[in-house]
């Protein structure tokens, strides 16, 4: 065998082990009572263009928002968090999307001529294949994409010396319990130095009904959304889910969006990869997704010691927070 199909089968190999942890993770939180599935579960390719379309909708207001933040502060974030055009510095980006919101930064850093490297950090390399083709279309600056698990690549970045912004915008922290979200900015500060911030776009707290409608739009996106992981079951998994007998069914209560599917009869569902039923009755609920919205003080009880706010970014409507964060 010579070395290209030996690296071929490395890396079938490698992508039939992330399969096999992925198909366990699903089936586990079905086992589970309640029932849950992993909320990184709905980014198949499917779900991937659902989500691009969900933040396009009217009733989504959180992404407008943050391109509004971006777009007409980056001035004042980039003052903030100390960073002028002479001196170098690097932004890492943890789970960049399709780049649209950076690119308001980018834009601006670009051209105010800035010394900077943009790292975004996804552990897909087709998500960075995609970024790159995204902001193609900018004048030349430097990037160096790191294809890995955010904490490892943010860790190899602390082999420099050159002060960091991270990024970690869009309200991701949301899609974490609070006891993850503490645990996650806690291996974030661990891979910065004192003095490095994190820019941390969140969603607030406001009027319930114009949260829970963002997760419940009248087109039914957000349906088809969190029902394609039904689909993606009955592909992956070779389930056979019916999807008319179930349906999606978000609530608003504890400062967070909920996303379930709920089961409309009794009945079981056969998984073919591991040849065993799982029983839904009728009302039972799987939970699919939480998206918590914040206060200052919420966020506040997040950080610990690792992290203080220095400054908040709004929109004008005083919906969506961009929080810079300096590490103690
Ligand atoms: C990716 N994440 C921040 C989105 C959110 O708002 O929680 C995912 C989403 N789920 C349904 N709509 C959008």
């Amino acid at each position: 065998m010579h070395a290209g199909s030996a690296r071929e089968l490395d890396w079938r190999n490698r992508n039939l082990e992330m399969q096999t942890a992925i198909d366990t993770k699903v089936l586990e939180g079905l086992r589970q009572h309640p029932k849950r599935i992993p909320s990184w579960y709905f980014y198949d390719a499917r779900g991937g263009e659902l989500f691009q379309q969900i933040m396009a909708m009217p009733e989504y207001y959180l992404t407008r928002a943050e391109h509004e933040i971006l777009r007409g502060q980056a001035e004042s974030i980039f003052t903030a968090a100390g960073h002028t055009p002479g001196t170098p510095f690097a932004i890492i980006e943890l789970g960049a999307g399709d780049g649209s919101k950076t690119k308001e930064l980018l834009r601006y850093l670009i051209a105010n001529d800035f010394n900077f490297i943009y790292q975004p950090v996804d552990i897909s390399s087709n998500a960075i294949d995609l970024l790159k083709e995204n902001l193609s279309d900018l004048p030349e600056f430097e990037m160096e994409p790191l294809v890995g698990d955010y904490f490892e690549m943010l860790q190899q970045t602390m082999s420099n010396d050159v002060p960091k912004m991270v990024l970690f915008l869009g309200s991701n922290l949301g899609n974490y319990d609070d006891a993850t979200a503490k645990q996650f900015l806690q291996r974030a500060a661990n891979g910065m130095q004192s003095g490095d911030v994190l820019l941390m776009g969140l969603d607030i707290v406001k009027d319930p009904k114009r949260i829970l409608d963002a997760y419940n739009d009248a087109a039914g996106i957000t349906k088809a959304f969190n029902m394609n992981l039904l689909e993606r079951m009955n592909r992956e998994l070779d389930a056979d889910f019916d999807k008319d007998r179930f349906d999606h069914a978000p609530v608003y209560e504890n400062n967070q969006a909920v996303s379930y599917i709920i089961s409309k009869e009794d009945q079981s569902v056969y998984f073919g990869a591991t040849e065993e039923r799982i029983e839904f009755k009728k009302g039972e609920k799987i939970q699919t997704e939480i998206s918590r919205k914040y206060t200052r003080e919420s966020l506040q009880g997040l950080l610990g010691d690792s992290f203080q706010i220095t400054h908040v970014f709004q929109d004008r409507q005083k919906d969506f927070s961009d929080f810079l964060l300096i590490k103690s």
